[in-house]
């Protein structure tokens, strides 16, 4: 018997793993597509500051911890895996078209001001400096230096090569239920027929988390993005790009060797796989808006996947309802920011029985009836 069944082996359940294991744990991650979820979808923006959320300061705290642990976590992996995982550091610029957009500017601007976070305004003339690629039509911008961005797939592929080196077991299967006796639980079984047990159970399915049977309610639901990878952009951008077109949001992050994503659509559709022509024109025309050039690059993959959304937007930690059941999943639009400080809580939680206090917010029973405000 394994300490340690991960379901799941995307970012967040290979992340766990590789800490786990590092803590002398004996480890299993199941996952017939390993990435394949919305680790393949993720655009990689380590964006707490320009994500944060109106009323969402204990999620923005969450991320801005994992932001400060991402050099660390990048570092670690790249020398255990020998591989590169692309972070970039230039930051991020957001930028507004007309005047409600500037508004909007100027209102996220006072609100990271109030929690005391380092974010800048800029002219448009000072913004297309930074980012001259910018459209001249840009009516203002902020730069907000601590936000940064990786590349999401080869911070996967690096994740599978040092779990491998810590002695993680990789088994290609699909879990088909987490297996409960005697009230506890007490490993997967495979769609294949077979049983893993384990001394715990670890959740992370994404948006898949909410409806795997044996698993206690989780009001976890799949929200579509989809998203478009473009080539041929070297040395178009430096930072990240974030716009309000018009009231519509689009970013373009630079990843690799002149690589660019743009994304992403936010869609209630359930398992909606769908690429739609609605979805690909909206973001084309809205990131030819903001940076005309897009227009020449080449389209090279467009996507649809679901990210894990929770009512508050922040992820289930910690222990769930169902004893030997830990739960690092929901984390919607923030999934590749909070990989390294869900890694570590987890692992600590696995090795020690302690959730960190940084994790302590995000248990599930904070959803119990008459606390969904949160503890
Ligand atoms: N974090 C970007 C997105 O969810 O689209």
């Amino acid at each position: 018997m394994t300490d340690v069944v991960v379901a799941g082996g995307g970012l967040v359940g290979l992340a766990v793993a590789w800490r786990a294991a590092r803590r002398g744990l004996s480890v299993t991650v199941v996952d017939d597509a390993p990435g394949a979820g919305a680790s393949a979808a993720a655009a990689g923006m380590l964006a707490p500051v320009a994500e944060a959320g109106y009323r969402e300061e204990r999620l923005l705290r969450l991320g801005l911890a994992s932001l400060a642990g991402w050099p660390a976590f990048a570092a670690e992996l790249e020398a255990a895996s020998g591989m590169q995982v692309g972070l970039r550091t230039a930051g991020t610029l957001v930028v507004g078209f007309d005047e409600d957009d500037v508004r909007e500017l100027d209102s996220l601007l006072l609100f990271q001001h109030e929690l005391g976070l380092r974010a800048g305004r800029l002219t448009p003339r000072e913004a297309r400096r930074r980012e001259p690629a910018l459209t001249p039509r840009v009516r203002g911008g902020l730069l907000v230096e601590g936000d940064h961005s990786v590349d999401g797939r080869a911070v996967h592929a690096a994740l599978l090569a040092a779990t491998r080196g810590v002695g993680v077991e990789l088994v290609g299967e699909r879990v088909a239920e987490v297996v409960v006796e005697d009230g506890r639980a007490a490993g997967v079984r495979l769609a294949s027929g077979g049983v893993l047990p384990a001394g715990t159970t670890v959740l992370a399915l994404g948006a898949h988390s909410g409806a795997l049977p044996g698993v206690p309610p989780l009001p976890v639901r799949p929200v579509k993005g989809q998203i478009l990878r473009l080539a041929g952009a070297e040395g178009l951008l430096e930072h990240t790009v974030r716009a309000l077109v018009r009231g519509r949001h689009v970013y373009l992050v630079p990843y690799g060797d002149g690589g660019v994503i743009v994304g992403a659509t936010v869609e209630d559709r359930g398992f909606d796989a769908r690429v739609t022509a609605g979805g690909v024109h909206d973001l084309l025309h809205d990131a030819i808006e903001v940076v005309p050039e897009v227009e020449e690059l080449e389209l090279i993959e467009t996507l649809a996947r679901w990210r894990p959304g929770t009512p508050d937007n922040a992820p289930l930690l910690g222990y769930s309802s169902l004893p030997g059941l830990v739960l690092a999943t929901g984390h919607h639009r923030n999934g590749v920011l909070l990989t390294p400080v869900t890694a570590e809580a987890t692992a600590e939680l696995l090795a020690t029985g302690i959730l960190p206090e940084v994790a302590a917010p995000f248990t599930a029973d904070r959803f119990a009836v008459g606390t969904s405000e949160g503890r």
